[in-house]
């Protein structure tokens, strides 16, 4: 690719770059420049490059690419020697790990003399130095930044992010400001604060003693106390505003808990411990910019459902999402520690979890369930350090924006692909009509930004539409807005929001369709018990209504009255639909679920029921297309808006497997027929995704289902139990 390599300084990674290269065969010829006669033998004895030289302007003729990879403040020296020679064409490059010192040299010594230099940073090494450590797979995977500046073309700049991502590296560009202060917070500062930590032990008498016992956590924490002194002194040195900044709030953050230790302020330590806790569990995942799961990540996950089976058995399904989220809002908001058990360790209600940790909770968990909120009351939320992301999941945005609408501080709330295209005017608009400060992205889309410091009044709201989402948004507001809050809704909706609030001692009165809060009162930690997710249950239930010579038990479900239009409408069909043990736990009625085969019929979908069954519609479009007969559904646009455009893509789908589908602004019309096999997209939602899987067990070839990741925004474990009791669907490949 290149004619001549000049690589000046045979360390770790300059021996390293050059071996690489070398070893792709990219550079007609790879010349090493040391000023250590030993490194320049074993750079040839190793493969390193083909030759060495001594004499700087020897090795630099004919050069294509010459990389400068000396200590950072030998650097100025060199520049100033390469400043004498003839470089025609030759581009510049170098791998410091502090951009602004080189950056400024460089300047200085091509001040009137022409020059290519692309400036570079490749955020890999080791402890270990020198030539005989050089590997030419050490790049791979690691990043490498570039930070272009006026001393360099465009070309040039192609040219050497090439040859890195030649050495399988991710290259990004950066300014040079931006990488120096990143770098320190990120690189320097660790290094820092082991070599201190190791100095510091060492010195003290009782040294042996200390080394001696040093388990794990010694090791682990100071193993980059073994890097070359020399470099890192210059890095320090090449670095130092940056380091200096990043070293003060570093020294307060320690102040800080060092207080804590002092004053036994157990509060203060569990706080940073369980932030930190979860931050480096889930290093990759807030790199993504995704909410915090282990299941299933990537975008392409492809499920494949073979045809057939019949479901038997007895399975719990996750617990709640939408009392899983409100147990965390509600919880931070109460005066106490609230306990919470059966919570959903599914993304949707992890983004509620970070978010409120991001404003200061404590919050300890998910662990199996359980999950511990040590509650701030109504007015101690504080400022998150940036926006707060919510991932996929609606039902956070909306109602936390009710509730930050009366903080005292700004926020942001962004969200993923999907989240970032659903309509947030429904929630803005009457929050504004409270006396909110609330700007949305184009159409009412998020990101939403809402300025804090405002005085909220009540008011009396008549929704547009049936949502809970906004009902709930409306009422946490309310909890701070001068005078009554009332929201009356055109259908009865969930109502978690009403129930926990009574709880948690918070009043709330109910009249027909009209839900009121006042201000002036607050919320007492309590315990909660999230039962089964009917919405998660909805699976079973059509799955164990389609499938042949079925019986399966879904134990523990939800059965909250504005949340049962699944069952109402499978038994319309003819499902075999049996309540059993029916209780109450914690101000929710729950019962064990029994589900037979039943031969099902295509029915009108009473409207009054729409709402009960809002986020159960993809598999019962499932139901209805085995059913027998035609199915129609009306006044349900709201499916248009959901994570996806749930009639169309339910639609889209059913066609591909070969039902006889026609959909509608408001809903669908489904002939009941037989589903053949075939290719359908679940584009990111993770409804659509479980629903054709369960329409694999009456479909008479495989379902390959796309775009799968976001079941673990619900139900993460939902192949699992798939399994268990029969459903033959499994992950196909990861793309
Ligand atoms: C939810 C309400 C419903 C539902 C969503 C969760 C909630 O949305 O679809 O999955 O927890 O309040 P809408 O209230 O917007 O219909």
């Amino acid at each position: 690719m290149i004619g001549r390599l000049v690589v000046i300084g045979l360390g770790l990674i300059g021996g390293s770059f050059a071996k690489g290269l070398r070893e792709r065969g990219l550079c007609r010829e790879v010349v090493g420049v040391d000023l250590d006669p030993e490194s320049r033998r074993l750079a040839v004895e190793l493969g390193v490059v083909d030759r060495c030289e001594e004499d700087l302007a020897t090795a630099c003729q004919g050069a294509d690419v010459i990389q400068l990879a000396v200590p950072i403040l030998a650097m100025e020296k060199l520049l100033a020697e390469l400043v004498k020679l003839n470089l025609g064409e030759a581009i510049l490059t170098d791998v410091g790990s502090a951009k602004g010192n080189v950056l400024r040299a460089a300047r200085l010594a091509f001040a009137d003399k022409p020059v290519r230099f692309v400036p570079g940073h490749p955020i890999a090494g080791s402890e270990q130095s020198g030539v005989e450590a050089a590997n030419g797979q050490l790049f791979r995977r690691h990043k490498v930044i570039l930070t272009p500046c006026e001393l360099g073309d465009d070309a040039a700049l192609q040219l050497v992010s090439k040859l890195w991502v030649e050495l399988g590296a991710d290259v990004e560009c950066m300014d040079v400001e931006h990488h120096d202060q990143v770098l320190a917070a990120t690189s320097h500062l660790p290094h820092l604060l082991a070599f201190t930590l190791v100095d510091s032990l060492a010195k003290r008498s009782e040294n042996l003693e200390i080394f001696r016992y040093a388990a794990g956590g010694f090791r682990d924490f100071t193993r980059i106390a073994g890097s070359d002194p020399v470099m890192w002194h210059d890095i320090f040195l090449a670095n130092r505003e940056a380091v200096l900044r990043t070293l003060d709030v570093f020294r307060g953050d320690l102040d800080a808990l060092r207080d804590a230790v002092d004053a036994g302020d157990g509060h203060q330590l569990l706080g940073v411990f369980t932030r930190a806790r979860v931050a480096r569990e889930h290093f990759g995942k807030i790199l993504a910019r995704r909410a915090y799961v282990d299941a299933m990540h990537s975008n392409d996950l492809v499920f494949l459902a073979n045809p057939g089976g019949k479901v038997s058995g007895r399975i719990r399904v996750p617990g709640d999402k939408s009392i899983s989220h409100r147990s965390i809002m509600l919880g931070s908001l109460a005066e106490g520690v609230t306990q919470v058990e059966g919570f959903l360790e599914g993304e949707d209600a992890l983004a509620t979890i970070q978010a409120f940790r991001d404003m200061g909770v404590v919050i300890e968990g998910p662990h199996h369930g359980r999950v511990t909120v040590h509650g701030v009351g109504l007015n101690g939320l504080q400022a998150p350090a940036g926006p707060l992301y919510m991932g996929n999941s609606g039902t956070s945005m909306r109602l936390l924006s009710g509730l930050l609408s009366a903080q005292s501080f700004d926020t942001t709330l962004t969200g993923d692909a999907s989240l970032s295209k659903r309509p947030m005017n429904r929630v803005a608009k009457p929050l504004r009509a409270m006396g909110a400060v609330i700007e949305t992205g184009p159409e009412g889309r998020p990101p939403l930004t809402i300025r804090g410091g405002q005085r909220l009044t009540g008011m009396d709201y008549e929704m547009p539409m049936a949502s809970a989402q906004v009902k709930s948004c409306l009422l946490l507001a309310g909890l701070y807005a001068a005078g009554h809050t009332s929201v009356t809704e055109p259908a009865p909706t969930r109502d978690h929001t009403e129930r926990m609030l009574q709880g948690f001692g918070y009043p709330v009165s109910v009249e027909g369709s009209t839900a009121t809060v006042e201000a002036g009162h607050k919320l007492t930690a309590t315990h909660i018990e999230v039962p089964a997710d009917i919405s998660s249950a909805a699976f079973f239930l059509v799955a164990g209504s389609i499938a042949q010579d079925s019986e399966l038990v879904l134990e523990h479900v939800g059965i909250n009255p504005t949340r049962t239009g699944i069952i109402d409408i499978l038994r319309l069909m003819g499902g075999d639909i049996t309540l059993e043990n029916q209780r109450e736990v914690g101000g929710e009625p729950v019962a064990d679920i029994r589900v037979r085969s039943a031969q099902l019929k295509g029915i009108d979908i009473p409207e009054d029921l729409v709402p009960l069954a809002i986020d159960e519609f993809p598999v019962l479009f499932v139901a209805a297309s085995v059913a027998e007969g035609r199915t129609v559904l009306r006044g349900a646009e709201e499916l248009r808006v959901k994570e996806s455009d749930r009639i169309q893509v339910m639609a889209d789908g059913l066609l591909a497997l070969g039902a006889k589908v026609e959909p509608t602004p408001d809903g669908i019309i489904i002939e009941g027929g037989a589903l053949g096999g075939g290719e359908v997209w679940a584009h990111g939602d993770h409804r659509i995704a479980m629903s054709f899987s369960i329409a694999s067990l009456r479909a008479t070839a495989p379902i390959r289902i796309h775009d799968c990741a976001n079941v673990a925004t619900s139900f993460p474990n939902f192949l699992a139990l798939s399994e268990q009791v029969g459903i033959r669907v499994a992950v196909e490949s990861q793309a």
